[in-house]
């Protein structure tokens, strides 16, 4: 069965890929010949996820997921959420939206946040289904580690020593948002297919 995956990003799809096994073909944005920017213009990450994925589904007719993440930090009422990505502004670096979040969250004793994501899969017009991942952690007061993207260098998850920017790729998919997402999605398709 062959799946799109709404995306262009290799590295996650590689990963899928790698997690899905041969049952099923996930073919990315560029596989499918689609070169527009998909709007992202929801308030929810829930919200963001179908979008995208109608948005294919409905120009393509084929089954597709499509996958959102955000950051959410108790202290700043759920920020940045939502507007992870561009919490500095539009065209930001990682690095802007770290030193702004480590800015705001200056003198806030509470460092507790959540990683989540959300992927949707449609699997027809009427038929969206949901697949939720979350990891919960502290902010770090500085940058710790190297590896990973984004805010990897400052979310430290509840029982480890390492910033997600510490770990290792594969601790860090066995136990993060996206990871636990993922293979919600996968056990799914798993049963759909046997
Ligand atoms: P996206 O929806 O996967 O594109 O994620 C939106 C934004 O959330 C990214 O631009 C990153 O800033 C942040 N983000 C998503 N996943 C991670 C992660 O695993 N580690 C650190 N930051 C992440």
């Amino acid at each position: 069965m062959e799946l799109i995956f709404a995306t262009n990003n290799a590295h996650k799809l590689q990963e899928i890929q790698e997690i899905i096994g041969d049952k099923f073909k996930i073919l990315s944005l560029k596989d499918i010949g689609f070169n527009e920017e998909i709007p992202e213009t929801q308030p929810t990450i829930e919200g963001n996820a179908k979008q995208k994925a109608q948005y294919i589904f409905d120009r393509y007719e084929k089954p597709v997921f499509a996958d959102d993440t955000g950051l959410e930090v108790d202290a700043l009422n759920g920020e940045p959420g939502v507007y992870s990505a561009r919490y500095a502004g539009e065209n930001c670096t990682f690095e802007d939206n770290v030193n702004l979040l480590l800015k705001n969250l200056d003198g806030h004793s509470n460092r507790h946040s959540q990683f989540k994501t959300v992927i949707a899969l449609q699997l027809s017009e009427t038929k969206v289904e949901l697949f939720e991942g979350i990891i919960k952690g502290d902010i770090t007061e500085n940058c710790l580690g190297e590896k990973g993207f984004g805010y990897d260098p400052i979310f430290k998850p509840y029982g480890s020593q390492q910033t997600f920017a510490e770990m290792g790729s594969e601790e860090k998919n066995r136990i993060s948002h996206r990871g636990l997402a993922t293979q919600k999605l996968v056990s799914f398709l798993k049963n759909l297919h046997d």
